[in-house]
Parts: C-alpha cells; structure tokens; sequence
C-alpha cells in the first residue's frame, strides 16, 4: 500500500486527542467509585450513567476551551455545528453495560476528522491504564509501542471479536451468523466495547472483529488506529466499513475474512 500523507496539524490533533481521553478517563474511572444513576436508552440493554454525560461534557468544554471553532459529535450531546473543518467524534464511555457491571473493559474514544476523514485518534482503557493512539499517515501506538497487526493467515486459527445491537430483532439476525460462522473459525469473543476490540486487532491480540449497527462514535477512532498498523477495514461488497457493518482484519487474513463474512450475510444486507 502506498504510504499515506499525513495532514498538517494531523500529529498535533492526535496529541490533544490522547490528552482528551486519558483525561475524560480519569473522570470516567474516578466515577466508579460514586452511586451510578443507570437510566434505559433505545432498549432495556441500552444503558447510560451520570459518568457517561459527565465524561462527555468534560470532553466538550476542553475542546472547546482550546478550539472554539471545531464541530462536535457527540453519543450523547448530538451535533454542534463549527466552523474550523475539523469535527471531534465522541464516545465518552464505549462498553457502559460493562462500566455498569464493574468490568474493567471500556473506553473514552475521541476522533478529530477534517473533511469527514478520520486523521486522528485515542481510545483509553483507564481501568487498565491503556492508551491506543493513531494519526493518519503517522502510524498506531499503544502508549509508546508502535503496533502492527496480527499475524494469523488461516480462518480456521483465527480469533475473532464481535458485539450485538441493541434491537432485538437485530440480536436475533447477529446470533444466526454467528451460528454459521463459528464452525469455520478457531473461537469468537465478545468483550462488549467495539472500540476497544478494534484497537485489539490492531495490537495483535485478536485476528480480527466485525459488527453490524455500529455508530459512528464506535469506531472512528479505532478504525485509524487499526489501519495505521497495518489492518484491512472493509464494510463487504466493496463499500467501507460503516455504520452498517464494520470489519477489520490483519492484512494476512482480511480477504478470506472478509469473503467469508460475506458469505454468512454478516451485513445484514441479504437474507442469512
Ligand atoms: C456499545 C459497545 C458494544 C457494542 C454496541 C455499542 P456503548 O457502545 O461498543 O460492544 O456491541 O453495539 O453500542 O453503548 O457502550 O457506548
Ligand atoms: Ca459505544
Ligand atoms: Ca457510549
């Protein structure tokens, strides 16, 4: 592949996007300690605290403090307009069921995008004091340590993550795959934060993940740190990973992966 550029002011987004997480995750971890207020969102599993508008709040006032002009999505405090071309895509707690339960598995995901394009991003466990850091063009970090990727080429030795939606019926499509899938696979996970999962895969621990119904928030930051070391993301049939369906591999497996993805009918898109 040819090497990309980086942007200007891509290394310096990237930065600030580390500072924004590690710092919302300080506040997210510090709020495990306090009495969750857990209320019901879309569906009964749908789940979000007082830490996960706390976390997303503090994320907005320090972008802004420090870039006023910048637009703003966030999961939960929606659109602000800005007017810079860059936009920051927020997740301020990726795995809230898992915050929820005391599993030390989740995130704060912050993404800074300049024409809709991903060039910078940060997703920080703060339960295991874990930074993922990527800019485009610049390569993919955990803390200091420069990732690329797992090596597994066969299908049939991959270990591969997934999640589910939060629509029943959705859940009940996702299961189906599975049931095809799992057969022709060495195991599945399902850790319950897409983003970390992604930034997994970039780090070689998984071979790979796919999930269909993301949101955006998910895997804007992974999605750069997973192809900056070197993974394949794909959304089948030719079209980018999306909020329909997102699929990321090492560079060894990705084509079978993917073709086999495709097969099962893991978009949705076909009947299974
Ligand atoms: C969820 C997690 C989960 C995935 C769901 C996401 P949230 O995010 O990433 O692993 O399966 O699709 O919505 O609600 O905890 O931010
Ligand atoms: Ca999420
Ligand atoms: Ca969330």
């Amino acid at each position: 592949m040819d090497p990309v550029t980086s942007p200007p002011g891509a290394a310096e987004l990237a930065e600030f996007a580390v500072e924004l997480a590690q710092g919302a995750g300080r506040l997210v971890q510090a709020g495990r300690q306090t009495t969750l207020a857990v209320s019901a969102k879309s569906t009964a599993s749908d789940l979000v605290t007082q830490v996960d508008r706390q976390s997303e709040r503090w994320l907005v006032e320090h972008i802004l403090a420090r870039r006023p002009e910048d637009g703003i999505l966030g999961e939960e405090g929606g659109e602000r307009p800005g007017r810079s071309g860059v936009r920051w895509v927020l997740d301020p707690i990726d795995g809230t069921v898992n915050f929820v339960l005391g599993l030390p598995f989740y995130a704060v995901s912050v993404a800074a995008e300049i024409d809709a394009t991903v060039v910078a991003g940060a997703v920080c466990n703060p339960a295991a004091a874990e930074t993922y850091w990527a800019w485009l063009g610049g390569g993919a970090y955990l803390g200091d340590t420069r990732l690329a990727g797992p090596g597994t080429t066969e299908l049939a030795a991959a270990v591969v993550g997934t999640g589910f939606g939060y629509d029943a019926a959705h859940r009940g499509r996702q299961a189906e795959v599975l049931v095809r899938l799992l057969p022709r696979m060495a195991d599945l996970r399902r850790f319950g934060a897409a983003s970390l999962e992604i930034c997994n895969v970039a780090a070689g621990r998984l071979d790979g993940f796919f999930e269909a119904a993301l949101n955006r928030w998910d895997y804007a930051a992974a999605s750069l740190v997973a192809t900056e070391a070197g993974c394949v993301t794909s959304g089948l049939h030719g079209r980018p990973g999306s909020a329909q369906l997102f699929a990321v591999a090492g560079r060894g497996l990705a084509e079978a992966f993917f073709a086999e993805l495709e097969g099962v009918g893991a978009d949705l898109t076909r009947p299974g």
